[in-house]
């Protein structure tokens, strides 16, 4: 018998991935660049298990069994047992579970098969690049396999050898660098993020711009500017890629639409304080969802806090409403207040914020209590 218990991180993207080349292998029509989030905050953790007594293969999530026959697993199963170097042909249980809530709406496939592929590859000792096998379970997988800040690069191979992520820099080379992710109200049943880029491949003109003439030029721009930790660029870049993915779903037919009107409402408040304070301090992103990422620096925290609970007031206690980091100071001025232009939300239309940083990749738990299956292999 032989169990491995690893933990592995959302990430968000500054360049989106949107748009496949190859349904079945996941190869994306762009490179993609992202931060990988902390693991304290927002990680999926996963045990796998393999044994001489188990008799099929078999997957727990959040508690649930679920089909092990899902494609995208068969995909990371047979391409991790094709690259074993040990010859364990025992059958495998899964249990994997989130530590945040799936219903807030955060991209936890990402996580989840990143979390997958990193646990299977140290119970089948395989030590070359994973990332293309995270990449064959959701594609932004990929880029949860390490931390820091990654590119995933779309690559030109047919089989998708090439289609593989690398690390840009480690966490540690841009330590003031946080995250504040906001969680906005919302009962929509949305469009997948598959279903959404396949209609927006097939039928949105601007795509083909996007894709040729915007992208390849703003990935070398935000690359440079993450080496030089030059958060303007950086911050404008991200800005302008969420709201170029966010047009060319809106041009796709039937339109796709992700952002509802407390999406935009956050998005006019984060110029309108950029504009107040007379710099860019704080930029926004959206995957497929309502829920705004912002990237900020350590040191715009206090004051940005002041403003966010001005204009956005929370609906419940503090202490519910406010996750991950704690906030050290938060700083209220009712000079800036006055300042920015834009109008007082009612309380509650956030339903709580999370605070955190940048991390450093997906980590194995060594100690036996963190695992999630029992010596018979069924969930603890
Ligand atoms: C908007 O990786 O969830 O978050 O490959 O079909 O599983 P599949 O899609 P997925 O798409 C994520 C899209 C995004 C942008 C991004 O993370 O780059």
């Amino acid at each position: 018998m032989c169990t491995v218990t690893c933990i592995a991180s959302i990430n968000i993207a500054v360049i989106k991935y949107w748009g496949k080349r190859d349904e079945v292998l996941i190869l994306p029509v762009n490179d993609s660049i992202s931060a990988t989030l902390d693991t304290d905050h927002l990680h999926a953790k996963t045990t796998v298990m393999t044994s001489s007594t188990f008799k099929e293969d078999r997957i727990w999530l959040n508690g649930k069994e679920e089909e092990i026959k899902n494609p995208r697993l068969q995909n990371c199963l047979t391409q991790i047992r094709k690259r074993a170097r040990n010859s364990n042909q025992w059958k495998v249980h899964i249990c994997s579970e989130n530590n945040f809530p799936t219903a807030a709406g955060l991209a936890s496939s990402a996580a989840g098969y990143a979390c997958l592929v990193v646990a299977l590859a140290k119970l089948y000792q395989i030590e070359d690049d994973i990332t293309s096998i995270a990449r064959s379970g959701s594609g932004s997988a990929c880029r949860s396999v390490m931390g820091g800040f990654v590119k995933w690069c779309m690559g030109s191979e047919s089989n998708g050898a090439d289609s593989i992520a690398k690390q840009i820099v480690p966490a540690s080379h841009w330590p003031e660098m946080r995250i504040l992710i906001l969680v906005v109200n919302d009962t929509k049943k949305k469009i997948s993020s598959s279903i959404g880029m396949k209609r927006t491949i097939e039928t949105s003109d601007l795509m083909q711009h996007r894709i040729k003439h915007v992208l390849p030029n703003r990935i070398k721009i935000i690359e440079q500017a993450i080496i030089e930790k030059d958060f303007k660029t950086f911050a404008e870049h991200t800005i302008k890629d969420s709201n170029q993915m966010h047009a060319v779903c809106l041009d796709a037919y039937p339109p796709v639409v992700y952002m509802n009107d407390v999406s935009h409402t956050i998005i006019n408040f984060v110029h309108a304080y950029n504009e107040a304070v007379n710099e860019v301090k704080v930029a926004y992103t959206f995957d497929a969802g309502p829920n705004a990422t912002l990237y900020l620096l350590e040191e715009s925290v206090p004051e940005f806090m002041g403003v966010l609970d001005h204009f956005f007031p929370p609906g419940i206690n503090l202490e519910q409403y406010r996750k991950g980091l704690t906030f050290k100071e938060v700083i209220n001025s009712q000079e800036l207040f006055n300042k920015i232009n834009t109008t007082r939300q009612a309380p509650g239309s956030l339903k709580y914020i999370i605070y955190t940083k940048v991390g450093n990749g997906p980590k194995y738990l060594e100690d036996p209590n963190d695992h999630l299956l029992n010596k018979e292999g069924l969930p603890i």
